[in-house]
């Protein structure tokens, strides 16, 4: 992966009359990078895909592809391609003939054509003997397959997804996500993956943009954004999360050994605590941070159980433990620990701006 950016978007505006679907938004994408966008519905994550490809001009902004601006150049004219979620093949005619549809656009040479569509069917993983079979008679991961060898057809330099396995079932979806994962390391070609599934972008990509009404909440690697977020709302879209206010280094119901004391005075924000680092202490033992409560309900995840912890004049709390580590069911009082170190701090600022 280059460390150039491929593409450079720059204060990215996009307003629908009175509405502002985009605020000004600023991105580098690495080339060769897997990016994923993710954010809840109607949050822009298609209106920044149109403008990306060329479906849609900006309002304001500029978009480069390297050192080419491009927000004006057409759709066919970029080296881009988007990869939608019908697929848009054509049903009657064969494998070869879909694939070498945007070459035929192009007037690329017949026998030229044919030998790239078998280039693209191997690396699809798809038998030579496949170019002639009516797309049809395909099951729906051969014709995903398909239109992943025609959108590289004419070897774009990025390929853009909108929610592409959103309609497939579970089961195919997730073959689907290997398989995609692996065309981009196989391909090395920079991937922008639009979903509204955090499960889908942290299996695949290399970095999260997690979107929220228009603008860029926080873009890093999915494990920091997990570890580390940046607001309220992004540590809230990251899965089952324990927030505590915390005013002037104190949490009402917490209490805090030395080392939390020490680590937290004079400190102002939301705390965050991953249900998984939240352990149930045994009598005497003790936690840079605990807290009591009564176990309200209990949630089995396979090999983990999820309690929700009721506690007095405050937010229950969500604790995750090995089931060999159970403690009993609802009813129970039980008393909670974490680590510094599982803890992150969310400065008053970030929150307030999420709010
Ligand atoms: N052509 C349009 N005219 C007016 N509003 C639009 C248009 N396209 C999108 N919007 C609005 O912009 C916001 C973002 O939409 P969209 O980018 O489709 O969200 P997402 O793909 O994240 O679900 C929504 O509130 C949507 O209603
Ligand atoms: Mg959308």
């Amino acid at each position: 992966m280059g460390d150039q950016p491929i593409l450079r978007i720059n204060a990215l505006t996009k307003r629908f009359n009175e509405f502002t679907a985009l605020h000004g938004i600023d991105l580098n994408v690495r080339d060769g990078e897997f990016l994923a966008i993710v954010g809840p519905s109607g949050s822009g994550k298609t209106t920044l895909i149109r403008l990306l490809v060329g479906m849609d001009e900006p309002t304001e902004g500029a978009i480069w592809l390297r050192d080419s601006r491009i927000d004006a150049v057409p759709a066919n004219k970029r080296p881009t391609c988007m990869v939608f979620q019908s697929l848009a093949l054509f049903p009657h005619r064969s494998v070869g003939q879909n694939i070498e549809f945007p070459l035929k656009l192009r007037k690329v040479a017949p026998a030229t054509r044919k030998a790239r569509a078998l280039e693209l069917l191997e690396l699809l993983r798809l038998p030579a003997s496949y170019y002639d079979k009516r797309i049809d008679e395909c099951s729906g991961g051969e014709k995903q397959r398909v239109a992943l060898a025609r959108a590289l057809a004419f070897d774009p330099e990025i390929l853009f997804f909108d929610e592409p396995l959103s309609a497939l079932d579970y089961r195919l979806r997730k073959t689907l996500e290997k398989e995609l994962k692996d065309l981009h390391r196989r391909t090395g070609k920079t991937f922008i993956y639009i979903t509204h599934s955090l499960e889908e972008a942290m299996v695949m990509s290399d970095r999260i943009a997690i979107m929220k009404a228009g603008r860029f909440e926080q873009i890093a690697p999915a494990a920091e954004i997990y570890a580390r977020p940046r607001s309220r709302f992004v540590a809230e879209f990251m899965g089952e999360v324990n927030l505590f206010d915390m005013v002037d280094g104190r949490v009402p119901g917490l209490r805090f050994g030395p080392r939390a004391s020490n680590l937290f005075v004079g400190q102002t924000g939301t705390l965050v605590v991953r249900p998984e680092s939240v352990a149930l202490l045994a009598p005497g033992e003790e936690a840079d941070v605990a807290l009591e409560g009564i176990i309200e309900s209990e949630y089995l995840l396979g090999s983990r159980v999820q309690y929700t912890v009721a506690r007095e004049g405050a937010a229950p709390v969500t604790v995750e433990v090995l089931r060999e580590n159970a403690v009993g069911g609802p009813g129970a009082p039980v008393v909670m620990g974490f680590g510094t170190s599982a803890c992150h701090l969310i400065a008053p600022e970030a929150r307030d701006a999420a709010a």
